[in-house]
């Protein structure tokens, strides 16, 4: 599906379907209409009851202008009450218009750009990245798809203004590569165990890096177990499936890198500690958050973004088996710590600690971790916030600013000290569960036993990757949270 942009008056645009943006209002005539008019004419559209078309949130209608002998197609879709909608509200009509467009058969849309006084670029990038996104299906595996289902190839912006014609340029750019980005996320975590296990995901990276331009170094389980990291290998034994290291890097070392680490669980059935099998299937999403990391690089990588950017991607697969790591054993991590495994379900977090050991090579100015890490915090904040802890203010505002721009909320929880010994063990330095309270707070103080002498925000994604109903961009599924997120946050990097 391709963005492009025409410098050019909107109904001069040949599109199967035009799409025009409106406001809730009054009965009569609003100053959108008003604008409409302007375009194609007095009379060429016909009176609309407000009954039939209000403008509201997700509101769409369809009507026909006349062009002399001709009739086109001209979809409205409303975007709700405020006066000056948030790129959110754009997102989300953009994407409903781009669905109806779709079921109408429509090869090519049009998007008549709303009349913008600022935030145009803003705006534009939301319209683009609604689309794409709300038009996104894991559809791969269905053999027989209807054919108009996979018509609509083009999404035309058209603008005679000249102010807009660049912030529209610029906006549609990032869109197309962030959109694929986060679509790339979602089919690796909505691509099942059987496709996806740690050395095609490694394989998916190194197409990525090829691709974007960003390099990808993978370490076989040989070299895993050579660097001491105990965590990787212990939850990798039980699996037939070798465990693989992933190492991305883009642009130039610096004062300011900044380390990304992503859990990288191709499946997770909970290992002898094991899981019950309803919903287990959801487990084939349990990399979501390496998906993420390799999605933020390519999409840092094709921006050409001025930062230095490493992604650490532990990748196994946790299975029930003869050779599985059992409840007690105890572990040796990269840093030389140990943990005890009270529980082989907790096994994100096993992995992580070698990963944010690793992390401190790299002298970096900040370290994000993103996981599906706890049930728990799918408890405490549903589907709508990623938990966030970390070990720095400044640095968690800057990434709860980015959450608030891209809609990829993130939320704190506490890490008090008071929850550490939570996880004290007696038998090694820390044990791998906190018992029943606070599930997600004492998996982010395992983690913080790891960490290095730098900055560091754990993001757990439990609840915002994997998702339980459809919405207007996002599906059923993996939702690819993490690349709109980590972009925005890298882009404003200084
Ligand atoms: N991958 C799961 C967490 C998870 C659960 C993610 C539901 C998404 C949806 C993780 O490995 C896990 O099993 N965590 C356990 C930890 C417990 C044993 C301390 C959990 O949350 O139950
Ligand atoms: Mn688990
Ligand atoms: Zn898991």
């Amino acid at each position: 599906m391709k963005l492009s942009f025409q410098s050019r008056k909107p109904t001069a645009v040949e599109a199967d379907v035009l799409v025009t943006f409106i406001h809730q209002s009054e009965p009569e005539r609003s100053r959108d209409q008003e604008g409409l008019v302007n375009l194609f004419g007095e009379g060429a559209i016909p009176p609309l009851s407000i009954r039939d078309f209000a403008g509201k949130e997700n509101e769409t209608a369809l009507v026909y202008v006349s062009e002399g002998r001709r009739h086109r197609r001209l979809l409205l879709a409303g975007l709700g009450e405020q006066r000056q909608p948030s790129p959110e509200r754009y997102r989300r009509s953009a994407a409903v218009a781009a669905k109806k467009a779709k079921s109408l058969k429509a090869a090519s849309m049009l998007f008549i750009l709303p009349l913008l006084k600022k935030a145009a670029e803003d705006v534009i990038m939301a319209l683009g990245e609604g689309a794409l996104l709300g038009l996104y299906r894991f559809d791969k595996y269905v053999s027989k798809q209807k054919e108009e289902e996979k018509r609509l190839s083009e999404i035309i912006f058209a603008s005679e203004d000249k102010k807009i014609a660049a912030a529209a340029k610029a906006a549609l750019h990032r869109a197309q590569i962030i959109a694929e980005a986060v679509i790339l996320a979602r089919d690796l975590a909505n691509a099942p165990g059987n496709e996806i296990y740690p050395e095609t995901l490694a394989e998916v990276a190194v197409q990525s890096g090829k691709k974007a331009g960003y390099k990808v170094n993978v370490l076989n389980e040989k070299e895993i177990e050579k660097l001491g990291m105990g965590g990787i290998m212990g939850v990798s034994q039980g699996s037939t499936r070798p465990p693989r290291f992933l190492i991305l890097e883009y642009g130039r070392p610096s004062k300011k890198t900044v380390v990304l680490v992503g859990k990288g669980v191709t499946f997770d059935t909970g290992g002898i500690s094991i899981k019950p099998s309803a919903n287990m299937s959801e487990m084939k999403m349990d990399m979501s958050g390496g998906a993420a990391v390799i999605g933020a690089l390519e999409a840092v990588s094709r921006l050409k973004l001025p930062v230095h950017v490493i992604g650490l991607i532990p990748a196994v697969e946790n299975m029930p088996s003869g050779n599985s790591i059992r409840p007690g054993d105890i572990l040796r991590h990269y840093n030389g710590k140990t943990s005890e495994v009270d529980n082989t379900d907790a096994e994100g977090r096993l992995i992580l600690a070698d990963a944010l050991g690793y992390a401190e090579r790299y002298k970096p100015a900040a370290v994000i971790d993103l996981a599906t890490l706890t049930g728990a915090c799918v408890v405490a904040l549903g589907h709508h916030a990623t938990g966030m802890m970390g070990n720095d203010a400044g640095l968690m505002k800057r990434l709860k600013d980015a959450g608030e721009a891209t809609y990829e909320r993130v939320w704190e929880l506490p890490l008090f000290d008071e929850y550490e010994r939570l996880i004290k063990s007696d038998v090694a330095d820390v044990k791998n569960v906190g018992g029943r309270w606070a599930g997600a707070i004492t998996a982010g103080w395992f983690l913080r036993k790891f960490i290095g002498n730098y900055k560091w925000i754990h993001l757990d994604i439990a609840g915002t990757a994997i998702l339980e109903e459809n919405g207007e961009y996002n599906q059923k599924g993996g939702s690819g949270v993490g690349v709109r997120l980590l972009t925005e946050f890298l882009r404003h990097w200084k």
